[in-house]
This record gives C-alpha cells, structure tokens and sequence, in this order.
C-alpha cells in the first residue's frame, strides 16, 4: 500500500461543486486541505457549503459532533496558488478547458516540490495532454471524483501515456482509503463512465428535440421503470450544463467529430442563457419551484 499519509496535506484548486465535495472527503479522511479559486469569494463559500453538508451529516445522527468539528477545522481557504507549496498532491477541479488546465498545471510545477502528485478532476480530457507542459509528466494523475464527492463511491484513477505507475497506485490507494471504490484505467477521451453516459445524454437530447416526450416523461421512465437513480435532464441539471456541455465538447473532437458524440443545441441554448441547472436555479427544471422549464 502508497497510501498518502493523513500527515499529508491535500491541496485542491477549484472551489466549485466538485472541489468543495473532493475537500470535504479529504478532510473527513483526517488530512489538512488547502482549497484555492482565483475568483474571490469562492473559497469561502465552499467553506460555508462544506459546513453545511458535515452540519446536516451530524443532524441525521452520521457524524460525531467531535469529528464535525474537527474536520470543518481542517479546511482553509487559500487566496494565493503559493500557499499550496506543502502540499503533497493537489487535486485541480476548475474549468474544463486544457489551455487552462495546462497553465495551471505548468504554474504549479514550479511551486510544488519533486515529490508531490498532480492529480486532475477532470472528466474527459486527455491526462497525456495536460501533463505534457510539466517537466515532470510522471506524476499527472486523473483522480476523477463523480458528483456529489461526498455522496459518490467511484473514483476512476487514470494513467496518461507519462503517468508512474507509483504515483497512479498512491492516487488509488488514497483513493481507498478515503472510502471510494477506485478503479484504474488508461487515459482516453472521457474515461470509463463519462464515455458510456454520453448516449444516456444524447439520445435523451434527440427525444426531446424530436418531440417524442417531454423532460419529465423521459425523466420518471429512467427511474421509475429504467430503475435509474436520476433521469438523464435531472442529471445533467446536476452536472450543470457548462461542465456537461464541455464534457460533449472534449470527447466529441477527441473521436475526431463521430456524430454519435455530436454536442445537441438544446445544451447550448442552455449554456448561453446561463441556465446551468442546480447551481443557476435554473436548467430543464426550476430548483425554486420544480417545474420542468423546456428551453426550446
Ligand atoms: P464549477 O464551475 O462548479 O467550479 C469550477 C471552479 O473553478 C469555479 O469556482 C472557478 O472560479 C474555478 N476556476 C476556474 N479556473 C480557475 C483557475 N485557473 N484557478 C483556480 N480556480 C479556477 O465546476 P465543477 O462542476 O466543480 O467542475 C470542475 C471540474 O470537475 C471540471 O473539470 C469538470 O469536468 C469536473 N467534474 C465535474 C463533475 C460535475 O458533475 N459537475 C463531475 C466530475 C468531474
């Protein structure tokens, strides 16, 4: 076992639902986590949102009172990237964009030491590709939570064409050891899960652009007779429709544009009306009311 010792601190870079989530699971595991945004104010509300998840853990009788505590205790925001630079891994959960990726990573590289691991959340994009500016590409790791972090078991480990195998067997013994189910495997265009979700999203798409059923139908036959936990406009109002959106992107030119991954206008129209589902409000659902609110 190359678990990372819960000496360790953890640095996450990205505070929004998925850095959040990913901080409040290292910091119940027992490490010390440093979480950075470079939008101001964003590390604070995840501290406020990561609270509020370990206060309701503790009012339905999960989480001692004690560990609660201690655990809320273990987080701070941080507003410079420098601040990571004793960090044993950093786990990057920001935009899922490469160039930004790649900047951030190469901006890392020359805070941290030799030794610590450069883990991305990232759900579709190419780890070989992100960890191509680092001078040292062996330790770029995909240490791909799924959403919510706390709530989620899996975590997809994946290995770029660089990646050590020591440093990919450190992430997913970590990975165990914060309670979630790892699994490895090589970097291609959106892993394991995000590859066989995309038709769970498209086809649902061309329904409702066909004007087969609406949101609600489709949504209620995946769960209720599909036996599915959400159905698939509810999890994409999850995702939120700028990840899930550049998500389709990513994997849709990474297979050289097979319409079978062809990104749906319906997406778009939602990602340029800004209703980006839970965290707007506002996506196929109203998060106010619960109404379906069709965008097309
Ligand atoms: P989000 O939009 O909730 O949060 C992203 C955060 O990153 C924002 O707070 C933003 O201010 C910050 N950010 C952007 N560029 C930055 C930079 N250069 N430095 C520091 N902070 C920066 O996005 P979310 O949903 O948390 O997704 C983050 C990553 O996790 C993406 O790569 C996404 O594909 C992946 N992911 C998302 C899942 C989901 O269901 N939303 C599930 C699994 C992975």
């Amino acid at each position: 076992m190359t678990v990372l010792n819960t000496e360790a601190t953890v640095g996450v870079v990205g505070a929004g639902a998925m850095g959040a989530g990913i901080a409040q699971v290292a910091a119940l595991a027992g490490h010390r986590v440093k979480i950075h945004d470079t939008f101001a104010g964003a590390g604070e509300k995840a501290l406020a949102r990561i609270a509020g998840n370990l206060d309701k853990e503790f009012a339905k009788g999960r989480l001692e009172k004690q560990k609660r505590d201690a655990t809320g205790a273990r987080i701070e925001a941080v507003s410079s990237l420098s601040a990571l630079a004793d960090c044993a891994i950093v786990i990057e959960a920001i935009v899922e964009d490469l160039h930004v990726k790649q900047r951030l990573f190469a901006e890392l590289e020359a805070i941290v030491p030799d030794t610590t691991i450069l883990a991305t959340n990232t759900s579709s994009i190419s780890i070989s590709a992100i960890a191509s500016v680092l001078k040292r590409p062996d330790r770029a790791v995909g240490m791909h939570f799924f959403n919510p972090a706390p709530v989620m078991k899996l975590v997809e480990v994946v290995s770029g064409a660089a990646t050590s195998a020591r440093y990919a067997a450190t992430v997913f013994d970590t990975a165990t050891a914060w309670g979630k189910t790892a699994v490895h495997c090589r970097s291609t265009p959106g892993f394991i899960v995000n590859r066989i979700a995309r038709p769970y999203y498209a086809e649902a798409l061309r329904l409702l652009e066909e004007g087969c059923a609406d949101i609600a139908t489709i949504d209620a036959l995946m769960t209720d007779g599909g036996g599915f936990r959400m159905g698939p406009f509810r999890l994409m109002d999850l995702i939120g429709h700028d990840v899930n959106y550049a998500v389709t992107r990513s994997i849709f030119e990474a297979y050289y544009f097979d319409p079978r991954y062809r990104p749906s206008n319906v997406q778009k129209e939602l990602v340029d009306a800004g209703w980006l589902g839970v965290k707007a409000g506002r996506g196929f659902y109203d998060h106010v009311d619960g109404s379906t609110q069709p965008p097309v």
